[in-house]
C-alpha cells in the first residue's frame, strides 16, 4: 500500500517569532529567521482565484488517466505524490513507454514561481499543463477528443457546469483547474520550521551547522533562497550534459548555455534522482558535485563558489537538507468520476 499524503493549506500556519530575542552561540539571526520563515498565504493570480470547488475539480484531473489519449497515464504516473511529487528514475517514462528528455520534477510549492520547466519555456501554471497533455511522448492526447471524452462522463459534466456554466468543459476551462490545484500543493511543515519558529531543539546541532554552511561559506542560498529554497532563476551550475537549457531560446547567448531553473529543496529527501538529468543519485552526489565546481565554461554561474568540505561538513549539509521533509505527509487520491 501507498502512503499518500495529506497536505492542507492550513499546513503554513502562522507562529510567533518571540523567542528569537534570545540569543546564544547556536541560534541563528532574526534577520537569516525573517529569510526563511514560511509564507502565510499562497497568493493567486487575479485571473484565476481560489476556489475550493475549482480545486478540487483540478484535482480530479490531474489524477484521472483519461486525460490521456491512451487513458493510461495521468499526470500522477510522473508527478506521484508518494515520491515527492515526482518519478524514482532518471527519466520518466511516456505514454507511448519511452523515456522523456529530462528527469520530472516536483510539482511542490510552484504557485509563486514565475516561469516553469527546466529551462523556464512556460510564463503560468495553465500555460504549462497543455505540454504535458498534449505532447505525443508525454500524454499524447488531444483537446477536440480529450473534450469529448470528458463530455461523456456525467460526473465532470456536472462539476464544469457548476463551476464554470458559461463554457462548461473547455480547454481552457481544464487547465484553469489544473493549475489552480496546482497552486494548493504546499510542502507540510517540518522540523526546519518548527527551528525557525523558535524551538531550538527540533533539529540536531550537525542540521544547525549545516545551514551554516548552506547560507555561509558554501553560498548554496545565493540561488536556493529563502522558505522555497529557490530563487526560481535559471543557473548553469556545470554539470556535465548535452542539454542546452535556457540556451535553447538564446543560442547566440552564452551566459544562457546550459541553465536549468533552480529547484525547490522542500521535501528533497523523497526526490532522488536529481537534477535535470536525473544522473545525480544521491544528495552525496550532489555535494560532490558542488565541491568539484562543475565543468568551467563561460555560462557557469560566478554565484557558484570554490569550496570544499570536510567530511563532517558533507554530513552536516545532508542533515540540514533533510530536516526540509515533511515528516508523514498523506495525500488522498480522489476518488474520480465514474464513466
Ligand atoms: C510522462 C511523464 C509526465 C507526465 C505524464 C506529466 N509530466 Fe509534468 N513534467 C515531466 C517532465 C519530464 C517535466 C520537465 C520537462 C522539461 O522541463 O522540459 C515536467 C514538468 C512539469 C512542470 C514544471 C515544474 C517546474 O518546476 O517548472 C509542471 C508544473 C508539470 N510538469 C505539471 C504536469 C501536469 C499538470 C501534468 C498532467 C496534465 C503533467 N505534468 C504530466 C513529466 C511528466
Ligand atoms: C548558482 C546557483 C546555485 C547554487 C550556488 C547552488 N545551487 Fe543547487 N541547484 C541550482 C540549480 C540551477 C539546480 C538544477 C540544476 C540542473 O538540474 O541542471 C540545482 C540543483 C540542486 C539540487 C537537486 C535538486 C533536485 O530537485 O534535483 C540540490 C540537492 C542542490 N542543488 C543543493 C545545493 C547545495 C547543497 C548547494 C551549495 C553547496 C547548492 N545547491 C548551490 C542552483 C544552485
Amino acid at each position: 500500500m501507498r502512503i499518500w499524503r495529506h497536505i492542507t493549506i492550513a499546513l503554513i500556519g502562522v507562529f510567533s517569532l518571540e523567542h528569537s530575542s534570545v540569543s546564544s552561540a547556536q541560534e541563528i539571526s532574526q534577520l537569516l529567521r525573517d529569510e526563511f520563515k514560511r509564507p502565510t498565504v499562497i497568493t493567486f493570480p487575479d485571473n484565476a482565484p481560489y476556489s475550493p470547488q475549482v480545486a478540487t475539480l483540478g484535482k480530479m484531473l490531474f489524477f484521472d488517466p483519461r486525460l490521456s489519449g491512451t487513458q493510461n497515464m495521468s499526470c500522477t504516473t510522473c508527478h506521484n505524490p508518494s515520491f515527492g511529487w515526482e518519478t524514482p528514475v532518471e527519466k520518466a517514462i511516456g505514454t507511448k513507454n519511452v523515456a522523456l528528455d529530462r528527469h520530472a520534477p516536483t510539482v511542490l510549492n510552484l504557485y509563486e514561481a514565475p516561469q516553469f520547466f527546466w529551462d523556464g519555456r512556460a510564463k503560468t501554471l495553465e500555460e504549462q499543463a497543455e505540454g504535458p497533455i498534449t505532447h505525443p511522448k508525454e500524454m499524447g492526447a488531444n483537446f477536440p477528443d480529450l473534450i469529448a471524452r470528458l463530455e461523456q462522463i456525467e460526473e465532470y459534466q456536472y462539476w464544469f457546469g457548476m463551476i464554470f456554466p458559461e463554457a462548461g468543459i473547455t480547454k481552457s476551462n481544464i487547465l484553469t483547474a489544473i493549475a489552480t490545484f496546482e497552486r494548493t500543493l504546499i510542502s507540510g511543515w517540518s522540523a526546519f520550521d518548527d527551528w525557525i519558529a523558535g524551538d531550538e531543539n527540533a533539529i540536531s546541532n550537525s542540521a544547525k551547522r549545516g545551514f551554516d554552511i548552506f547560507t555561509g561559506k558554501a553560498g548554496c542560498s545565493n540561488c536556493h533562497s529563502g522558505w522555497n529554497f529557490t530563487d526560481h532563476q535559471l543557473h548553469d551550475i556545470g554539470l556535465e550534459t548535452e542539454d542546452l537549457g535556457g540556451g535553447i531560446f538564446a543560442p547566440d547567448d552564452q551566459s544562457r548555455q546550459h541553465t536549468f531553473k533552480t529547484p525547490t529543496l522542500r521535501n528533497i529527501t523523497d526526490r532522488a534522482p536529481f537534477m535535470h538529468h536525473g544522473d545525480l543519485l544521491t544528495l552525496r552526489d550532489v555535494i560532490a558535485h558542488y565541491e568539484t565546481g562543475g565543468i568551467q565554461r563561460p555560462s557557469r554561474s560566478k554565484l557558484i563558489k570554490d569550496v570544499k568540505f570536510t567530511n563532517q561538513e558533507v554530513e552536516d549539509l545532508i542533515s540540514f537538507m533533510a530536516t526540509l521533509t515533511e515528516p508523514n505527509p498523506n495525500i488522498k487520491a480522489p476518488s474520480l468520476p465514474p464513466r
